[in-house]
């Protein structure tokens, strides 16, 4: 393989997920924003991070708060994922331009959004300030999940929700199943029992 180097090195790890955040100040005000920066960082306690440049305005909201909600978008909030991503607070309200809808958090005063198959409610432990954006790591305190995609035994089908992903500028819908966690090292096959076909989503 004959390879090129960047000289200017940049961010070059993708995909990535491309989350809405939902935030609310004091004043009871909420916003949604766009992150591609965040991630899961700790499995107990669990945690995760979202980074933010100063100027957003979700900024001063999510340091007097400390809460937010990640909120997991499915194909049918990509446009929606994509415009609180480029418009701001300050000119517009994404709720009502997206005709998304607060939903009631458990834990954290910011709202989820209710047409999002999953919401993470997180409340900030940290704020690091690395350059252009500060990383705000947090626990995450409760998870929210369309019941649809839970079956009759209580799992989850994270694989049925049609989940995004964010890879170099394109938005992109995930392929199909190439493996499961440890299958390279899997003696027998799963009996045919245990492989789930992917249902049809909901319209
Ligand atoms: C796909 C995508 C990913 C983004 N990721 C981030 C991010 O990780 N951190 C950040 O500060 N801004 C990110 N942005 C930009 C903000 O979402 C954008 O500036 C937004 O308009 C800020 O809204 P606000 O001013 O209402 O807070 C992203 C935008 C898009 C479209």
């Amino acid at each position: 393989m004959s390879k090129i180097t960047f000289k200017k090195p940049g961010n070059f790890i993708y995909p990535v997920p491309a989350v809405m955040v939902s935030v609310r100040d004091k004043s009871g005000r909420s916003n949604i924003i766009t992150i591609a920066w965040t991630g899961t960082i700790c499995s107990d306690p669990p945690m995760a991070y979202i980074s933010v440049r100063k100027n957003r305005a979700s900024y001063p909201m999510l340091k007097e708060s400390m809460e937010f909600v990640i909120n997991l978008p499915d194909e049918k909030l990509v446009k929606a994922l994509d415009y609180c991503g480029v418009r701001s607070i300050d000119k517009v309200n994404k709720w009502e331009d997206m005709g998304l809808h607060e939903g009631k958090s458990q834990i954290v005063s910011a709202p989820t959004i209710e047409e999002a198959p999953v919401s993470i409610e997180c409340k900030v432990t940290q704020v690091l300030p690395l350059g252009t954006h500060d990383m705000f790591l947090a626990e995450v305190v409760a998870v929210q999940v369309d019941e649809q995609y839970i079956d009759e035994k209580g799992a989850f089908h994270m694989d049925e929700v049609g989940l995004v992903a964010y890879s170099h500028g394109d938005y992109m819908s995930l392929g199909d199943k190439l493996g499961s966690f440890g299958y390279s090292v899997r003696k027998k096959p799963l009996p045919r029992k245990n492989v789930r076909k992917r249902k049809k989503r909901k319209a």
